[in-house]
């Protein structure tokens, strides 16, 4: 089944393998949107079944999709077509949906690392100096406001979709360099970095008076804020933090080294990538509660509470510059993921060349995701405009994680469960049997057989309201 291409290029050794996975599951998920959705839905509650979703579905749902680009080492769409043998194959559909959803999160998600980029180059000029608790919520609005209705446009109101086009030549360049040269070597340099800054981050923020309130907020669990919409959120936040759902990890999975171990990458990407988030939460939290904020303060949290916790240290803003340096690596990372799983189905099914697919993808996403950009705010140039209640921004968001992701991470949980082989499924995993991990094979097929779909079932119903907790 398996078809070695001597020509297609790979990532060069399971260390290599490691980062570039981790660097795409960490990324802004980690550092904005897991610890302003744990704000909002209740702490420690949210965090343990959000684990547990990591376990129960996350994993299972990355080995398969591993297992299905190794096995054919090809894209997201190319891959079901080896797979079932037959060119039209309806599930092929799914590595669609996955093209369609990178752009869709791209959109959103490219407008945010512009915020990020923005607030390094403040850092880095010193901008952020000496902020006060009373400054940063104008700032963050100042940095997102992409100009008001019905007012002319200024070179301030202009400033995101600058940086969301700077953003998106950065991802461009480094892909254009290929996988080995791109994204491995920028992969491989940048995750360790970003541990070190973030634990230097955390001991600041545990350190500051009134952390323990933050810390108690994070690991306290209170059932009763246990409700429907907590699990089904924190089960959708596990799929955009560990990329699945939608062929990106079928597209790297295409470039692992033959020998490893995928059932271990996966679980240690998961393990690791959870540790970072957490990491986050600790930065994050004791600063909310020891300047009196609030945790459910929403997507600004980051951007309202980092540049207080630096301010407060010794040589705080070249480390405040660093920390949103790293954020932006983070993010970059993530988006070298999302972009390459439209180029690798642009260049290997529709034969176009690497820089052409890379160029017209990135253009594209510039292009359109400036549509999120001027929606942000309801008083924004495109705010006005709603899609069933929802603006732009919210729309992208809402589409590809609550109802792509889960489709996408439920079809192929019942792909792999129930259209491939047992056989075929413990030779990929077993290295062609030069694993001994029978019994952990097994375990995982009863998980993608019957959990992890029992599971997704309830939150895609969720998501699209046809059931109702
Ligand atoms: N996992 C990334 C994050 O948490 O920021 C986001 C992401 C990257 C989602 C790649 C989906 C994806 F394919």
């Amino acid at each position: 089944m398996s078809e070695p291409n001597i020509k297609r290029e790979g990532f060069s050794s399971g260390l290599a393998v490691f980062f570039a996975t981790l660097g795409s599951a960490v990324g802004l998920g980690n550092i904005w949107k897991f610890p302003y959705l744990t704000g909002a839905n209740g702490g420690g509650a949210f965090l343990l079944i959000y684990f547990i979703c990591i376990v129960c579905v996350g994993v299972p749902v990355m080995v398969s999709e591993f297992y299905i680009g190794r096995r054919t080492r090809k894209n997201a769409v190319g891959s079901f077509k080896v797979l079932t043998g037959k060119p039209g194959t309806p599930w092929k559909g799914i590595g669609l949906m996955g093209v369609a959803a990178a752009y869709l999160i791209m959109f959103f998600y490219s407008d945010v690392a512009g915020w990020v980029y923005f607030y390094c180059f403040k850092a880095f000029t010193g901008q952020l100096a000496g902020i006060t608790k009373d400054a940063v919520g104008p700032l963050f609005g100042q940095v997102i406001g992409a100009g008001t209705a019905g007012q002319p446009l200024s070179a301030a109101t202009l400033s995101p979709l600058v940086w969301q086009v700077i953003v998106m030549t950065v991802v461009g360049t480094i892909l254009s360099m290929g996988v080995r040269g791109g994204i491995e070597r920028i992969t491989k340099t940048l995750m360790p970095l970003l541990f070190l800054l973030i634990i230097i981050c955390d001991i600041r923020a545990l350190t500051l008076p009134g952390a323990g309130k933050g810390i108690d907020f994070l690991f306290h669990v209170d059932f009763s804020k246990i409700t429907a919409p907590v699990i089904l959120s924190a089960l959708g936040l596990a799929f955009f933090k560990l990329s699945l759902g939608m062929g990106t990890m079928i597209t790297y999975g295409s470039y692992f080294t033959d020998d490893n171990h995928m059932i271990q990458t996966a679980g240690k990407v998961a393990a690791s990538d959870t540790l970072v988030s957490m990491l986050a939460g600790l930065a994050i939290f004791p600063t909310v509660f020891s300047f009196g904020m609030e945790p459910s303060a929403g997507p600004g949290l980051l951007f309202m509470t980092i540049p207080l916790v630096f301010n407060q240290m010794p040589f705080g803003g070249i480390l405040l510059a660093c920390f949103f340096l790293l954020t932006c690596f983070a993010a970059t990372t993530a988006m070298l993921s999302l972009v390459e799983v439209p180029i690798a189905y642009f260049v290997e099914e529709l034969k176009v060349s690497r820089v052409k697919a890379t160029v017209f993808n990135c253009v594209l996403i510039a292009l359109v995701g400036i549509t999120a950009t001027l929606s942000v705010d309801s008083s924004s140039y495109l705010g006005q405009y709603k899609f069933f209640g929802k603006g732009f921004f919210d729309l992208y968001d809402y589409l590809s994680s609550n109802i792509i992701l889960p489709l996408g991470g439920l079809c192929i949980a019942l792909f792999v469960g129930y259209c491939n082989k047992r056989e075929d499924i413990a030779d990929e995993l077993s290295n062609h049997g030069t694993l001994a991990n029978a019994s952990t094979v097994d375990a995982y097929r009863f998980i993608i057989r019957f959990v992890s779909p029992a599971l997704l079932i309830l939150v895609f119903l969720n998501s699209v309201g046809i059931l109702k907790f």
